[in-house]
């Protein structure tokens, strides 16, 4: 018979933006008690160079596995483009890393013009260049990159007369020039696709969480590592930086369960 396996799934981020993939996770496995380190000490990792991002996640990730975590999602498209390789070469639990959902977005589009919201380290990375190379031959794709967009919501705002102006900004000239697709190639967006399908009805908008979170209970189911009682899991959220302040943010998300 398996054996119940209750260590915790570590989760991270350079701030909220993973909370969309632990959302997905709580509903998809729910009984799995998590642990999430927002590393917002060091936010935004946009900004910073591939050296900086490696060491911040190698650093978080002894900060996880400190909380006895059994696998890693690095929920964060930056930090999987810098250091995703890195990680699984030297630590021996399994990680899941974040790519721009390139593939299912060239499928739905139908003037096959897609945009790529995502930061800098993402767009330049070989993860990205990859998945462009094996599903991007078909459509024209505007990269745009808008730090002060993730800033916002990492503070928290996801709904507000400032949010759509700077969606608007972002986003407005590109959909005027048709493109009908917008791939959600950093998690802090997720929080906000509704903010932007609401202002786009039009347009599809395609993010990752959902099948990050299903290739997360696959490795669980793969490693047989799972926590198998009926009882829902605890959330725990760790931060390197004020932790006032993030429990307001997350407070703000609805997401904060229990806060160390
Ligand atoms: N949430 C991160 C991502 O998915 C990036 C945000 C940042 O610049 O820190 O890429």
């Amino acid at each position: 018979m398996l054996s119940s396996d209750k260590r915790p799934i570590g989760i991270f981020d350079s701030g909220v933006g993973g909370l969309s993939i632990l959302k997905e996770l709580r509903k998809q496995a729910p009984a799995e008690n998590i642990v999430y380190f927002a590393d917002s000490r060091y936010f935004p990792y946009g900004t910073r160079s591939v050296p900086e991002i490696r060491k911040r996640a190698f650093a978080v990730t002894h900060q996880l596995l400190k909380a006895d975590a059994k696998l890693i999602v690095v929920a964060c498209n930056t930090a999987s483009a810098a250091a995703l390789d890195d990680l699984r070469n030297v630590f021996d639990v399994p990680f899941i890393g974040i790519v721009p959902p390139v593939k299912p977005s060239v499928t739905k589009s139908l003037s096959k013009k897609i945009a790529i919201l995502a930061t800098s380290g993402t767009l330049e990375g070989d993860l990205y260049r990859d998945v462009v190379a094996k599903n991007g031959s078909d459509v024209v794709i505007s990269n745009i990159v808008s730090e002060d967009l993730i800033t916002l919501v990492e503070t928290g705002e996801l709904q507000s007369p400032l949010l759509s102006q700077m969606i608007q900004k972002v986003l407005g000239k590109e959909i005027s020039n048709g493109v009908d697709t917008v791939v959600l190639g950093c998690t802090h967006y997720e929080l906000i696709s509704e903010a932007i399908e609401n202002q786009f009805p039009n347009v599809n908008v395609c993010g990752a969480s959902a099948a990050v979170a299903r290739q997360t209970c696959a490795v669980i189911k793969e490693n047989q590592c799972g926590k198998l009682d009926d009882q829902v899991g605890m959330v725990r959220f760790f931060t390197s930086h004020d932790q006032d302040h993030f429990m307001a943010i997350i407070l703000k998300l609805g997401f904060a369960e229990s806060y160390d």
